[in-house]
């Protein structure tokens, strides 16, 4: 498995096929995805698992984590999220911060994030406002 940088138009198809398979595929492309730091795992020279960091001030968030299907379960988001909680204290940013959809909370709390409390409903789905502090 490696991670690298990768660009934003890189991680289109695979937030499509995993996240947003019923919206067009220009749903899943964002304005701000030029001004995001994106990452991708490699298996054989296969990207199978992706993120998007958008860092503002001192805060880094993370969008758009997702991992193909045949290729979850293997620890593979979890080895792409501590990459960027490492690149984020590189950077000497104070916070990491992800809109988690709410079923997927307990992952993100093994990871070490932190359930703010705050909670909002997007296109029928509930997400939980997740934060890292260290
Ligand atoms: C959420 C998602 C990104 C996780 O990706 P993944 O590559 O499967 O993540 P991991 O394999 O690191 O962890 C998934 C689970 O497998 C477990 N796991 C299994 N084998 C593992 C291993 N060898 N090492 C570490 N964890 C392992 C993890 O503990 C975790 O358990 P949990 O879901 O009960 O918390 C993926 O399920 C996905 O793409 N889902 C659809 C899109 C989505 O919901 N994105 C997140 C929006 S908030």
């Amino acid at each position: 498995m490696v991670i690298k940088a990768i660009e934003a138009s890189q991680t289109w198809q695979i937030r499509h096929e995993i996240m947003w398979p019923d919206q067009p595929f220009e749903f899943v492309q964002l304005q701000e995805d030029n001004s995001g730091l994106h990452f991708g795992v490699f298996v054989h020279d296969q990207l199978v698992s992706i993120v998007s960091c958008f860092i503002k001030n001192t805060e880094m968030q993370f969008r758009k984590l997702a991992t193909l299907e045949e290729y979850q379960g293997k620890g593979i988001a979890s080895e792409l999220l501590n990459h960027i909680f490492k690149v984020a204290k590189e950077k000497d940013l104070k916070k990491v911060w992800c809109n988690a959809r709410t079923n997927k909370k307990s992952f993100y709390e093994k990871l070490g994030m932190v359930d703010t409390h705050q909670t909002f409903i997007k296109e029928g789905k509930e997400f939980t406002i997740m934060e890292t502090l260290w």
